[in-house]
């Protein structure tokens, strides 16, 4: 068992096991769809590192990685619609099969803004991997992932590589933030 509960969670949303499970089904799912194609697996900084480094280990095809950093967010819990390029890729993606590994998708508002510039570059292919998909009532995202790890209600959640003003990014699980931490 892991240590106690951090006291800013509410509840645990996805275990260590259970994240284990949902990465190894995606890396196995690239395995399948990638073989013979040499994708480059594109990481959303920062969020995305942590679900990145376990999937990557679970891809058994010949791959390479590239990292993106976009900022969204700020230090709140609410979109704050404006997409910001903080570094880019050093990987040249024309002719690539590019697979983009995000950790959560709200809006989709993040993941619409980096595919329309990477198919400006004109990759072989586009695809997502989302690690969780916010259910949002009433709402999809702009964005159909081709991989989805986990559904998730339309609550903050932190851990494993998510953070809530860049803390609990620590966190081996995936846990629901009390609202009490962020009112
Ligand atoms: P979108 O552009 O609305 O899809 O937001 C996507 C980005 O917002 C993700 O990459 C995260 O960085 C952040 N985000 C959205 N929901 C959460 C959450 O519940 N916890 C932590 N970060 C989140
Ligand atoms: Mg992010």
């Amino acid at each position: 068992m892991q240590g106690s509960l951090h006291p800013d969670i509410e509840s645990v949303l996805l275990s260590q096991k259970d994240i284990e499970v949902i990465v190894e089904k995606m890396g196995r799912q690239i395995t399948e769809d990638y073989a013979g194609k040499n994708p480059l697996i594109v990481t959303v900084l920062r969020g995305a590192f942590v679900f990145t480094a376990d999937l990557l280990r679970k891809v058994e095809i010949p791959c390479a990685v590239d990292f993106m950093a976009v900022s969204s967010y700020g230090d709140g819990v609410k979109s704050s619609g404006v997409v910001r390029i903080v570094k880019d890729l050093d990987t040249k993606i024309e002719g690539r099969h590019v697979i983009i590994a995000e950790d959560i998708l709200d809006s989709g508002l993040t993941l619409s803004y980096l595919m329309d510039l990477f198919a400006a570059r004109n990759p072989a292919s586009i695809e997502v991997a989302a690690f969780a998909v916010k259910d949002i009532p009433g709402k999809t995202p702009k964005i159909e992932p081709r991989y989805v790890g986990a559904h998730v209600p339309n609550e903050f959640i932190v851990g494993y590589g998510l953070d809530y003003a860049e803390r609990y990014r620590n966190l081996p699980y995936v846990g629901i933030l009390k609202p009490e931490v962020y009112s």
